[in-house]
């Protein structure tokens, strides 16, 4: 299809699906095929475990007895660059879905979130050992480089022939006979793990002879700090403003004033960005990525001054709005490993819209930046506790044996009237069915 066209089908599809919390899973897929999100037969293929089976499995990981599932939602309201899209996300935790749909609903008023990317990078190091000469090495391994480099491509023909490779190497000193070599490859779509660690481990006889040291280890690093995103929105006063808070500029200095928790204090900052992380990782989650490794750079990368900070800065932009950015390093794949064994992994993918890792990065940013803001303003407002109870209202309201819509319904209820008991959803639910029979007959 030209790229014209895939535009054209775009800009008929909007992320924002008035009523979709309320409805039943079977009804949301037939949403997301009514609205062109999913194709029919990937809207069937979704239930139960998705095409998941023990055949996967088995060949995934190791000593499979049974599979283990999670919930698949999607996010709602996200603009991306000026695009449409929209978030699936598998997470055990409730309210991280309906945050972040709320949060992007925000964001959007102010025009989305606008995502910048840098390209794919990697990092293998290398350590060397017993260098008798950090200064010879050193020259050594400059002088080296374009020899070394090619050797590199040379090891990765297939990656070099998606436009990907190897593309600098760097020399780092740790002690007084220690260096480490990072050799910085463009993994395109891929996380490149296994790649870049066979690299490592075929160069470094190379490196040994370079600079008469010993190597040790020969890995990559988690640390993606060529691989980072950076994401920006931007949210009017006005749109912050509730029925209990009606001067949205009070909410945003609330959200400021949050904000500085977090960089005054490290026990906050941990909080502040596993908030960030509650959307980032259920992003990759569905996606089937590996989200240690992204967790592991992201703490990193909050310390990398020394002390732990939070991932999100949020300010007042000329116009008195609230101003927000995530920077984070986000190794991301979209090819090979669970995108190619795992078919709900894949149909995860295609409705995400993902053109490639870059953009899935970018997609994962915006889902924390998201999440990060609907708890700052959660906590700085209401609190936090309000939307978990109107979850546990959902759970109620289902044991009490609504199904369907009638959960939201019920459940809508017993939040308003601060009434969580089993016995009154079964009034509410008894006094619902009866009025619909009424007015069928
Ligand atoms: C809970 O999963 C996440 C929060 O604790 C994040 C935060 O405190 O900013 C609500």
């Amino acid at each position: 299809m030209s790229d014209d066209k895939v535009k054209a089908l775009e800009v008929k599809r909007s992320s924002r699906l008035t009523g979709f919390y309320q409805q039943s899973p079977e009804r949301r897929r037939a949403r997301l095929v009514e609205s062109r999100w999913l194709a029919p037969e990937d809207a069937r293929a979704c239930e139960g475990l998705g095409g998941f089976d023990e055949a996967c499995a088995d060949v995934m990981v190791e000593n499979v007895i049974g599979l283990h599932g999670l919930p698949l939602g999607v996010a709602l309201n996200f603009v991306v660059n000026g695009r449409d899209r929209l978030v699936p996300m598998a997470v055990e935790e409730p309210s991280i879905i309906a945050a972040a749909s709320y949060a992007a609903r925000l964001c959007a008023e102010g025009g989305g979130f606008t995502v910048q990317a840098d390209a794919p990078i990697t990092t293998a190091q290398v350590q060397l050992l017993e260098v008798p000469s950090l200064e010879a090495a050193r020259e050594a391994l400059r002088a080296g480089t374009p020899e070394l480099l090619a050797a590199a491509n040379a090891l990765m023909p297939a990656m070099c022939a998606r436009g990907g490779g190897a593309r600098e190497l760097e020399v780092r000193v740790l002690d007084a006979t220690t260096l480490v070599v990072h050799l910085h490859v463009d993994t395109r779509d891929s996380m490149g793990a296994n790649l870049v660690n066979s690299v490592a481990e075929d160069l470094a006889p190379r490196l040994v002879a370079l600079t008469g040291g010993r190597a040790g280890l020969k890995i990559l690093t988690n640390l993606a700090d060529r691989r980072k995103v950076r994401v920006r929105a931007r949210v009017p006063a006005s749109a912050l403003a509730s029925e209990r808070f009606q001067d949205g500029a009070v909410v945003r200095d609330a959200i400021l004033e949050a904000q500085r928790f977090a960089e005054l204090d490290v026990y906050r900052a941990v909080t502040h960005n596993k908030g960030v992380m509650n959307g980032v990782d259920a992003v990759l989650v569905a996606c089937g990525n590996d989200w240690r490794a992204v967790e592991a750079g992201a703490h990193a990368y909050a310390a990398r001054h020394g002390g732990y900070r939070p991932l999100t800065s949020w300010w007042k932009g000329p116009e008195g709005e609230l101003c927000g950015e995530l920077e984070l390093p986000l190794a991301t794949s979209t090819v090979g490993g669970a995108a190619r064994t795992h078919p709900g992994v894949q149909r995860a993918l295609k409705l995400a819209g993902t053109s490639g890792a870059v953009d899935l990065a970018g997609l994962a940013a915006a889902a924390g930046l998201a999440t990060n803001l609907a708890a700052l303003k959660a906590l700085s407002t209401d609190g936090i506790q309000k939307g978990h109870m109107a979850l546990h209202a959902r759970r109620v309201a289902a044991e009490a044996g609504a199904s369907g819509e009638l959960v939201g319904i019920i459940a809508d209820r017993l939040s308003r009237e601060r009434v969580y008991r089993p016995e009154r959803a079964r009034e509410i639910l008894e006094a619902e069915v009866a009025r619909r029979q009424g007015g069928r007959r």
